[in-house]
């Protein structure tokens, strides 16, 4: 959990919606708000500039990324935060494309674990928020498979039944999504808030 010399929970918040006051980036914002306080960075992905991985192996052997660009801080983010919550659209079942780009910059964290052979200590939190505009079986299937193995690979813990996932939300955003979509993201958001800070004390 958190390191020594840090004072309060810290959420690095990944939206990875175009749309500010969309459907994903509103229960969001619900979940946010739910876990009590907590220090939180919003990044919002597209507005970012965040260069594809191209399998070059520098950080094979070097700790960092060949490119500096918007990934650069939030290398550091994610190196302090003690949860990171994702929220996402589904597009072609899968994550847009922003955030792809984001998960295959993280190679160097998994390089970085593989030659240390270890994560980082103590336990840090994964969550996903994902919504789909249709619903059809497994819809989400391909995106919670990327998103496991992109936690496991950084060393994120996270519970499959935390995943808040929302099929048949097309046309939906803040101004009109249904409150009990909003109220469920809330209900999670406080729990994990709460399993967050008994985590937190525990590393005192
Ligand atoms: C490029 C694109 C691809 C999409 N692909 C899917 C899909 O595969 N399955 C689905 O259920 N909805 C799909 N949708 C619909 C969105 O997932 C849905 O409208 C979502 O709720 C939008 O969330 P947002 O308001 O947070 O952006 C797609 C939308 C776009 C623009």
């Amino acid at each position: 959990m958190p390191a020594s010399g840090k004072t309060e929970i810290r959420v690095l918040a990944l939206f990875a919606s175009p749309r500010k006051t969309g459907a994903s980036s509103s229960i969001h914002e619900s979940f946010l708000l739910a876990l009590g306080p907590a220090s939180i960075r919003r990044a919002y992905l597209y507005e970012m500039e965040i260069r594809p991985c191209t399998a070059c192996g520098h950080c094979s052997a070097i700790s960092e990324c060949v490119f500096d660009d918007d990934m650069t801080p939030l290398y550091a983010e994610l190196d302090e935060a003690d949860l990171l919550s994702i929220s996402m659209p589904l597009y072609f079942s899968g994550p847009p494309g922003p955030l792809k780009l984001f998960i295959d910059r993280t190679q160097v964290l998994w390089e970085s674990a593989r030659r240390a052979k270890k994560h980082r200590e103590g336990p840090v939190i994964g969550n996903l928020i994902c919504t789909g505009g249709a619903r059809y079986t497994d819809m989400f299937l391909p995106s919670i498979t990327i998103i496991r193995h992109f936690f496991n690979s950084i060393g994120f813990d996270y519970e499959r039944s935390d995943f808040l996932l929302y099929p048949d939300m097309e046309g939906l955003t803040g101004a009109n999504i249904p409150k009990k979509h909003l109220i469920r993201a809330g209900i999670a958001g406080e729990a994990l808030g709460k399993r967050l800070k008994t985590a937190y004390r525990g590393a005192q």
